[in-house]
């Protein structure tokens, strides 16, 4: 068991945490408002808004002006998620860092979130990647449904494996495993996170699990073991995937941050500041702070 020294938090809330947000579409300066915050705490890496269709995903319909409104701290790499080339062009013309593609290693979630299937959507990336490598930008890859799928139940770990090193052959610097519905337990994370780093390295890995059945930070502890060191998660435990019905947000990011905290492992990240910033980022939303560590330390929000 060695645990990395260092890890590097993904801060997901503006992009994952806010697009399935229920109601009117969030204010432009709400949504600035917290990428700001969040640089603030000491987060380097921002996923601040998706260059989507707006039919499907309203909430990120304004990525372009979330672009534009941001107060840019330097050294923050804030990035957006691209399906297609036109998402691509989109971002490019927004001044993004870095973009991620997602695909999914099911084919009923590949269909019901990109429409296409799997293979259908790396011929997608295959432009994407050619222009952002062209621009210098770098891509992420997302593997969805890692440990369980909404419409088609256990996924193999070989087929997550499969998208994983299909994204990385393409040329995506770090591949981002999605539970995400959050139905996998820690030996069934290990069990996947080994199968994917069979095939791609385990520094290129990051684990993004959301926290439907509360075993997120189980499951973090055991591909931590295993050598993962990038975490994916949202303050405030925000968000849920418009096309995984039922699905909760990510893992919030202050139990990260009090979990590693408690083994030592820096990250650069204040947790007073993040949990002001996931306090006042649910009151914004009127949504209850779904951080067990916010309630703890913080003040709870009505
Ligand atoms: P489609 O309908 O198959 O695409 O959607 P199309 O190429 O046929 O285009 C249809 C219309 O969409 C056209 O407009 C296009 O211009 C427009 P119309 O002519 O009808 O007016 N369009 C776009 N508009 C803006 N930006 C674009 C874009 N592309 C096409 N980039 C598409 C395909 C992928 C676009 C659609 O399915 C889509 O936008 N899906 C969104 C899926 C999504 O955002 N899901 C949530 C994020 S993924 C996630 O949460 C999982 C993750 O967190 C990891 C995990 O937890 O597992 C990453
Ligand atoms: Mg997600």
């Amino acid at each position: 068991m060695a645990f990395p020294k260092n890890v590097r938090l993904v801060e997901m809330s503006p992009r994952d945490g806010l697009q399935n947000e229920p109601g009117p579409v969030i204010d432009t300066a709400i949504k600035t408002g917290l990428i700001e915050r969040l640089a603030d705490c000491g987060l380097t890496h921002i996923e601040a808004a998706s260059f989507v269709s707006p039919k499907w995903v309203p909430q990120m319909g304004d990525a372009a002006e979330v672009m534009a409104g941001i107060n840019r701290k330097p050294g923050v790499r804030y990035s957006v998620l691209t399906p297609n080339l036109k998402g691509f062009e989109n971002a490019l013309a927004a001044g993004v860092d870095e973009v991620a593609v997602f695909g999914a290693a099911s084919e009923s979630f590949s269909q019901k979130n990109i429409n296409c299937s799997i293979a259908e959507s790396l011929d997608r990336f295959a432009p994407v990647m050619e222009a952002a490598n062209k621009a210098g930008i770098p891509v992420r890859g997302y593997v969805s449904t890692v440990l369980g799928c909404p419409y088609e139940g256990d996924i193999a770990p070989e087929q997550v494996a499969k998208v994983a090193k299909a994204l990385a052959d393409m040329g995506c610097y770090e591949i981002s495993l999605g539970d995400t519905i959050g139905v996998g337990t820690p030996l069934k994370a290990k069990r996947m996170l080994e199968a994917v780093a069979a095939q791609v390295p385990v520094e290129k890995l990051a684990a993004h699990f959301h926290d439907t059945y509360g075993q997120a930070l189980g499951n973090l502890y055991a591909v931590l073991e295993e050598g993962v060191a990038v975490i994916d998660a949202s303050v405030a435990g925000l968000g849920g995937c418009p096309y995984a019905k039922g699905a909760s947000g990510n893992v919030a990011t202050e139990d990260v941050l009090y979990l590693l905290n408690g083994l030592g492992i820096e990250t650069g990240v204040d947790l007073d500041k993040l949990v002001a910033t996931g306090d006042w980022i649910s009151r914004q939303l009127r949504r209850h702070n779904g951080s067990k560590v916010g309630q703890a330390l913080g003040g709870q929000c009505a």
